[in-house]
């Protein structure tokens, strides 16, 4: 038996007990869960006519992830997340002799309870692109991603796709900017792929071709498809050449609106890392660096645009503060957060999402130890908002691969067979996010009076 199914069993029969009184409260509960799921099928059934019966029952135990709002819901319960990244998935199922490693890591992550994975829905001109060029798709790229979104699905887990880069891998803007170039537009800046008019439509266009997408391996059309959790705008936007901000403002204000209009069902977010900007100085204490002021980016006014449902944020110690590791990383890390749950809290009224966070192992002073404190770091404040029905909704990890593609890692890269310590940490995490998602964990949370026991449970280590 897994560890996480050992854990999983536990904190059920540890439910149980919480509850003091299941046969009634439980039941209570699940009977009104099944009728709500019944009228939500039978919902779909008339909007989406042709379908058969038994599409209708698979929607009922796989739908769409919604929110309200600081909190996401699936099927009417708390889904607080525990997930990860892996960028690659697409391209590697683009190649027969590498599609296997798509399977092996989605087996992998479930088998630690991870429930999310975050990729990139993009490869713009280059090798094995999926755009070749503006509008024209390689169709085999697109069954590959279509394979990775039907493979997810079987591991019951749920995906973010992001839309485009802000930097070169995989194309990015400035593939968009060369495009623009190749059809005698007069383009002097990358961030030009925010402004110009025909840049947003080649944009659009790419929106429009994904979410419409048909998969060729279970028929559900992308924007149909509960498996997807959201759409992201972009990886990482910046835009230096206008500090004010108000360049990619009206890039995100244009683009989650025109998502939006396409796709109503999925949730949208924007792929920011979380600067703080202009519209509020009196948290730009808490950015790593002031050159992270400069960068065109502004965490509350960016979020405030129409149509972005939840707030995303990054966190990278290693890479903004020092390069060498130290202690304050750690501090960083928590202050990074509590501001950036805060903020949600308070000013946007939304979940907030740590979707990259990590550490690499060719920074000096790094240890094994390090990288599962610094993931504890994460968990341990994310709990403190859970706990307390806050914003912080989950985290995705920078990276998690299967073995043997140790050839693409960054230095980021988690492969769990290889660190049982790190492994135990994840495991242990998505149990307790488990209560939190469980029925019972919702009359527990707010109605047990035994709140000692499942705190003891939830922070406690040995368990
Ligand atoms: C990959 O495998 C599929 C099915 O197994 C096959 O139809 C396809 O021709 C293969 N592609 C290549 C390039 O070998
Ligand atoms: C291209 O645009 C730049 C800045 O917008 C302008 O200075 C330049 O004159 C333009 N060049 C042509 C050939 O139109
Ligand atoms: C998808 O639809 C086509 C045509 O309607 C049908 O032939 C095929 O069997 C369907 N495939 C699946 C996986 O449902
Ligand atoms: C691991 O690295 C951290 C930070 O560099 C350091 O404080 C700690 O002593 C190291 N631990 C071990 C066991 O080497
Ligand atoms: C939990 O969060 C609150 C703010 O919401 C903070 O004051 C407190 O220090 C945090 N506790 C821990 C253990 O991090």
């Amino acid at each position: 038996m897994s560890n996480y199914l050992r854990q999983m069993i536990l904190s059920m029969t540890l439910c149980m007990i919480l509850v003091g009184n299941p046969g009634i409260l439980v039941f209570g509960f699940v009977e009104q869960e099944r009728t709500e799921r019944i009228t939500e099928g039978a919902e779909n059934h008339l909007l989406y006519p042709g379908t058969g019966n038994r599409n209708i029952e698979e929607r009922e135990d796989w739908q769409m992830v919604k929110k309200n709002r600081n909190q996401f819901l699936v099927n009417g319960q708390p889904f607080y997340v525990n997930g990860f990244n892996t960028y690659w998935l697409m391209v590697f199922a683009a190649d027969n002799s590498t599609r296997g490693k798509v399977t092996e890591l989605f087996q992998q992550a479930s088998s630690v309870g991870l429930t999310v994975c975050r990729t990139w829905a993009f490869n713009d001109g280059q090798w094995r692109a999926l755009q070749k060029s503006p509008g024209v798709y390689d169709e085999d790229v697109f069954k590959a991603l279509d394979f990775v979104v039907s493979e997810a699905r079987k591991y019951k887990i749920r995906l973010i796709l992001s839309l485009v880069n802000n930097w070169d891998a995989y194309g990015g803007k400035s593939q968009y900017v060369k495009w623009g170039k190749d059809a005698g537009l007069n383009l002097t800046s990358d961030d030009d792929f925010f402004s110009h008019p025909t840049l947003r439509s080649y944009y659009k266009a790419h929106v429009k071709a994904v979410l419409n997408r048909v998969n060729t391996f279970t028929n559900i059309t992308y924007k149909n498809d509960p498996t997807i959790f959201a759409w992201e705008l972009m990886n990482e936007p910046r835009c230096t050449s206008d500090p004010t901000g108000d360049k990619l403002q009206s890039w995100i204000i244009e683009m989650a609106v025109y998502v939006k209009s396409m796709d109503a069902k999925h949730l949208v977010e924007i792929g920011v890392e979380g600067f703080y900007g202009p519209s509020a100085p009196k948290r730009a204490q808490y950015n790593p660096n002031s050159y992270a002021t400069q960068v065109g980016t502004d965490f509350i006014r960016n979020h405030q645009a129409l149509g972005v449902d939840f707030a995303s944020v990054h966190i990278y110690a290693d890479s903004w503060i020092s390069q060498t590791i130290t202690d304050f990383h750690l501090q960083f890390t928590k202050s990074w957060m509590e501001a950036h749950i805060e903020d949600t809290e308070r000013y946007l009224k939304m979940p907030v999402l740590f979707s990259e966070f990590g550490v690499s192992t060719k920074d000096p002073g790094y240890n094994s130890s390090f990288r599962d404190t610094l993931i504890s770091t994460v968990y341990n404040t994310l709990l403190n908002s859970t706990k307390q029905g806050g914003s912080g909704a989950g985290s995705l990890l920078w990276q998690l691969f299967p073995e043997g593609t140790d050839y693409m890692d960054d230095g980021y890269a988690v492969v769990l067979s290889k660190s049982p310590s790190t492994s135990n940490i994840i495991s242990l995490h998505s149990t307790r996010l488990a209560i939190f998602n469980s029925v019972c964990s919702w009359k527990c949370h707010w109605r047990c009076k035994k709140k000692d026991v499942l705190e003891t449970f939830l922070y406690h280590d040995e368990v």
